[in-house]
């Protein structure tokens, strides 16, 4: 187990570095959101834009997180303010460490859903018409004590993997989780395109549906890409302090975005054709995963129910361990933070960040029920945590974080992160830093002020 003082963790090989940084952006958003948003969004069109939001703008504001993390070899609020050198800038880093804090608890509420929606299929509980589904997730979702109890217990498990450590706990179990959830996902995506009809929902995804091209369009695949790369939140900034000297960042950052952009692919591939094969037209948000979905594996594959179950079973399994490794660098986040911040070991930083990000968690889903003390303005505290950590806090540290390493830091040091002191050519360093100080800050401007309806 690692302690505050001696030699810094590190993670031990090149594909551990992948699969967990892969891992925390492989989560809940690349298998709701991006085929919702695809579907909705002109299917091809949206995926080519949110693929060139990825490589020209998701890719660069990685690499700059990496820098800052690797350059600072400490948890993400430390690494700013080594390079702030006194000035407020440090700042950005003690936000990125409070939005991944504040989101921990919340993203915790959403993983425990899909832990219990795995032992409802399990118990054979995810059977039913339209409507069980509908009363069977609104019942769940509102319920003071079952949701609560999964949430601790996903945190939990998280706890268990983060104490371990940055090499047995974090990389260790990305490499069992990563390659489970990949063979899970083309199970799923075989079984799903097999379906009669199934055809249907392939076209859906990738005939491009140029009419449907909008401001909206572009600034949805943006927010996209960023939340998806989990830009912003600390995480890639605390997984590159452990990353070690000779690590590519440039190379690491493509195929991380690579194996993104593979697996919400899928995630559209998974859903599309069973949800055309019978005739169920894709929702949006938590109702598309946790009502439609369940419904749609039953009724596409009723001939054989056990497929079906098994289908389902699957499904949540693999929901489940995208969460999961999401979580884990979430809470990674605030877990180095309190260990070096406060000089406290592993273990008791772990402690207190899986305690109170629990309360944090059961008070969200607490909201969600018929508790009238826990709404807000007419929002429960649930969508509070969900718009002030998506919508304010990741566009101003995403934009901060460009600004500074565009702006304020000396590129001598940027160069050197970037090349590895000069032992790598750097070939793409100029258009990367011309990425970083005008193109990433602009656009994520706009999706920021689009967000708040100013434009
Ligand atoms: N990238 C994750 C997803 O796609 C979400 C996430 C954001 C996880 C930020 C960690 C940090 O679901």
């Amino acid at each position: 187990m690692t302690k505050n003082s001696g030699e810094r963790a590190s993670f031990g090989t090149k594909l551990g570095v992948i699969l967990a940084t892969a891992g925390s952006a492989v989560g809940l958003g690349n298998v709701w959101r991006f085929p919702y948003m695809a579907g909705e969004n002109g299917g091809a069109v949206f995926i080519i834009i949110y693929v060139a939001c990825v490589l020209l703008l998701g890719i660069p504001c990685m690499i700059s997180e990496f820098i800052v993390g690797r350059h600072g070899q400490s948890n993400t609020a430390r690494s700013f303010r080594m390079l702030a050198n006194g000035t407020p800038w440090a700042l950005i880093g003690y936000m990125g460490v409070l939005t991944g804090f504040l989101i921990t608890g919340y993203y915790a509420v959403v993983s425990g859903w899909c832990l219990q929606y795995v032992f409802a299929s399990l118990a054979g509980h995810l059977h039913g018409d339209p409507a069980y589904f509908q009363a069977y997730f609104s019942e769940l979702s509102s319920d003071p004590v079952k949701p609560v109890l999964w949430t601790v217990i996903i945190l939990f498990i998280t706890h268990f993997i983060i104490e371990h450590g940055v090499r047995n706990g974090i990389e260790r179990a990305s490499k069992i989780l990563m390659p489970t959830l990949f063979i899970l996902l083309l199970l799923i995506v075989v079984a799903s395109c097999l379906l009669p009809n199934g055809i249907k929902g392939i076209e859906f995804l990738f005939k491009p549906d140029f009419s449907k091209i909008t401001e909206d369009v572009f600034l949805g695949a943006l927010g996209q890409a960023f939340y998806s790369m989990s830009i912003a939140m600390g995480c890639l900034c605390t997984y590159a302090s452990y990353f070690s000297k000779d690590t590519d960042l440039t190379r690491a950052a493509s195929q991380i975005a690579i194996i993104d952009c593979v697996v919400a692919i899928l995630a559209g591939l998974m859903i599309f054709p069973a949800a055309f094969s019978v005739g169920v037209s894709p929702d949006s948000g938590p109702s598309l995963i946790f009502i439609t979905l369940p419904n749609v594996f039953q009724q596409a594959f009723a001939s054989v129910p056990l497929i079906g179950y098994l289908v389902s079973l699957l499904f949540f399994v693999l929901l489940s361990l995208a969460a999961l490794t999401s979580l884990m660098s979430l809470h990674e986040v605030s877990t180095a933070f309190f260990q070096e911040e406060l000089h406290i070991t592993r273990r008791r930083a772990a402690l207190l960040v899986t305690v109170s990000t629990a309360f944090i968690g059961a008070f969200c889903s607490l909201s969600l029920g018929s508790y009238d003390g826990l709404r807000f303005f007419g929002q429960s505290l649930f969508e509070w945590f969900d718009f002030i950590t998506g919508q304010i806090f990741l566009p101003v540290v995403g934009f901060l974080t460009c600004i500074f390493i565009g702006w304020y830091v000396d590129h001598r040091i940027v160069r050197e992160e970037f090349t590895n002191r000069g032992e790598l050519p750097g070939r793409y360093f100029h258009r990367y830093l011309f990425l970083v100080k005008y193109v990433c800050p602009l656009a994520i401007l706009f999706i920021f002020l689009h967000q708040l309806g100013i434009i």
